[in-house]
C-alpha cells in the first residue's frame, strides 16, 4: 500500500500543528512500510507499539489543537472535539484487530488511519487556517 506523502497542501499554517501532523504521518508510514515488507504474519509488535505511540501522540496533539481553538474562540471547536473523540474511539476499537492480525486486516486499519488523517486535515483543519492566520497564530 502507498505511504502518505506530506506536502504543503497539508499545511494548516501553524508551525507547531504542522510538525505534529508530520510526526503522526511518519508513524503511520512506519507501519505501512512494515506491512509492505512483511511476508509472513508474524512479528507485528512494531505495529502495535507504533499504533499505541500514535494514539497517545494523537491525544496530545488534539489537546494542543483544542487548547488553541479555545483560546481564540474558534467557532467550530466543539465539532472538532467530537471528531477527535470519534477518531480515538474508532482507533481503539480497530486496534483489537492486532490480537490476531492478518496482512489484510492491518492494511484496512492503516487505510483507515491514513484516510482519516488526510481527510481530517484537508476537510476540517484547513478550515481554521485563515482563522488562526487572522489571529496572528503561525
Ligand atoms: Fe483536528
Amino acid at each position: 500500500m502507498d505511504r502518505i506523502e506530506w506536502s504543503d497542501r497539508l499545511s494548516v499554517g501553524v508551525k507547531q500543528l504542522d510538525e505534529q501532523h508530520i510526526r503522526i504521518i511518519r508513524m503511520i508510514n512506519r507501519m505501512i512500510d512494515h506491512v509492505n515488507s512483511q511476508i509472513a504474519v508474524d512479528d507485528w509488535d512494531i505495529i502495535s507499539d507504533t499504533l499505541f505511540e500514535m494514539t497517545q501522540y494523537s491525544q496530545d496533539h488534539f489537546d494542543c489543537e483544542e487548547a488553541l481553538m479555545n483560546r481564540y474562540g474558534y467557532p467550530k471547536g466543539d465539532h472538532q472535539e467530537e471528531l477527535h473523540m470519534e477518531f480515538l474511539e474508532t482507533t481503539v476499537e480497530l486496534s483489537r484487530t492486532l490480537e490476531s492480525p492478518t496482512k489484510h486486516s492491518l492494511e484496512e486499519l492503516l487505510a483507515y488511519l491514513g484516510n482519516w488523517w488526510v481527510g481530517h486535515i484537508l476537510g476540517e483543519d484547513m478550515q481554521y487556517k485563515l482563522f488562526f492566520a487572522d489571529h496572528g497564530v503561525t
